[in-house]
């Protein structure tokens, strides 16, 4: 298969943790080693969509682009930039917001969780939040984009402003329709003290997620302190979906080991959960560690972050000008 244009976002709200990069920064990593062409953004215009304070918004866009660098992205091979330094983001997701149904984003789930039980109060851009995602995928020209399995349904969403801007403006090949790239398991990471609810950076229980900044002792207390139930270590997949808490535990050690769950069956059967967890946690911790400890040897080098930033938003604006000259065309603008 040739070479895939891919791009991805995450936004820059402090604590990313084990679900982003399992479910997505993981996958961004290998996409860049096999290759394609990738462009990560770390996306500050969709942060505000939820009330930031600007300094701390600052850092954590900074912090954001660290956390992509010790990971393992290399801005030799690909394209690291914020958002907000490249305008034609906001243009064009007004122009898609004018080819966007509102029907299509009245079905859109994240919006109700988010916006909660008094959605009045939401913001407007938190409601149009996934045309703006589609204006970030589209402007690019983008073939492919790895997520987790959360930003599914804004994907899917993607690919009907597209069709639907190619039909309107009869023109079948001007935007591609992008596909997802999502891991066929576990590309939903699960908070550690509830398996039914996604691990999450808003999530007031620090000890429902491990940030990629956690020092070893706090990966180890977390996972001691997992929530698990009083039955066996289980042997195979039945019953797995009635212990979700179990089965996510489970799904990080397959992502992280690369070893396939019924191998893990077989490796922990009649091992205790408290045998089970100390392996985890080591395994989590030779992932991590290196990890935390480079985010936090790059957050205090600012000029280095703001000039990989200040180059990749350089290359984005490049790529990102012509095309938003030929869809104002299009517009009759
Ligand atoms: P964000 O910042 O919420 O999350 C970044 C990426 O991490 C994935 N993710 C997870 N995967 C597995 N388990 C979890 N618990 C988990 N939590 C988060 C997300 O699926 C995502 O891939 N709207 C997007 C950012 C965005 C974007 C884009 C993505 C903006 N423009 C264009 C792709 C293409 C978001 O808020 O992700």
């Amino acid at each position: 298969m040739g070479v895939k244009k891919i791009f991805s976002g995450v936004q820059p709200t402090g604590n990313l943790h084990l679900g982003n990069y399992i479910g997505a920064i993981k996958n961004f990593v290998d996409l860049q080693n096999e290759n394609n062409d990738c462009i990560f953004c770390v996306v500050d215009l969709h942060a505000v969509t939820v009330k930031q304070d600007p300094k701390i918004l600052k850092q954590n866009v900074r912090e954001t682009a660290a956390t992509f660098l010790a990971c393992g992205i290399n801005p030799k091979k690909s394209i690291i930039f914020n958002q907000s330094s490249v305008s034609a983001h906001s243009e064009l997701s007004w122009l898609l917001s004018c080819v966007a149904r509102m029907g299509w984003l009245n079905r859109m789930t994240q919006f109700k969780e988010k916006a909660g039980k008094d959605k009045e109060k939401a913001s407007v851009g938190l409601y149009i939040y996934p045309v703006l995602m589609a204006a970030d995928i589209l402007l690019y020209d983008a073939t492919h984009v790895p997520v987790g399995e959360d930003q599914k349904q804004h994907l899917e969403l993607a690919r009907d402003i597209s069709k639907k801007f190619n039909t309107d403006f009869d023109a079948p090949e001007f935007f591609k329709i992008p596909e997802p790239l999502i891991q066929k398991n576990f590309a939903r990471i699960m908070s550690l003290k509830d398996g039914k609810k996604k691990m999450s950076k808003s999530d007031p229980s620090e000890l429902s997620r491990i940030n990629l900044t956690d020092t070893d002792s706090d990966i180890i207390n977390k996972i001691k302190k997992a929530k698990t139930d009083t039955n066996p270590f289980p042997t195979n997949t039945n019953n797995l979906k009635s212990r979700p808490e179990i089965e996510n535990l489970i799904g990080i050690y397959s992502s992280l080991s690369g070893k396939k769950i019924d191998l893990i069956f077989n490796e922990f059967k009649d091992k205790n959960f408290s045998f089970f967890k100390e392996k985890l946690s080591e395994l989590i911790v030779e992932k991590i560690s290196p990890i935390s400890k480079e985010i936090k040897r790059l957050n205090q080098d600012t000029s280095y972050i703001d000039k990989v930033l200040q180059d990749g938003s350089v290359k984005a604006y490049e790529l990102s000008s012509k095309k938003i000259q030929d869809i104002k065309k299009k517009f009759g603008f």
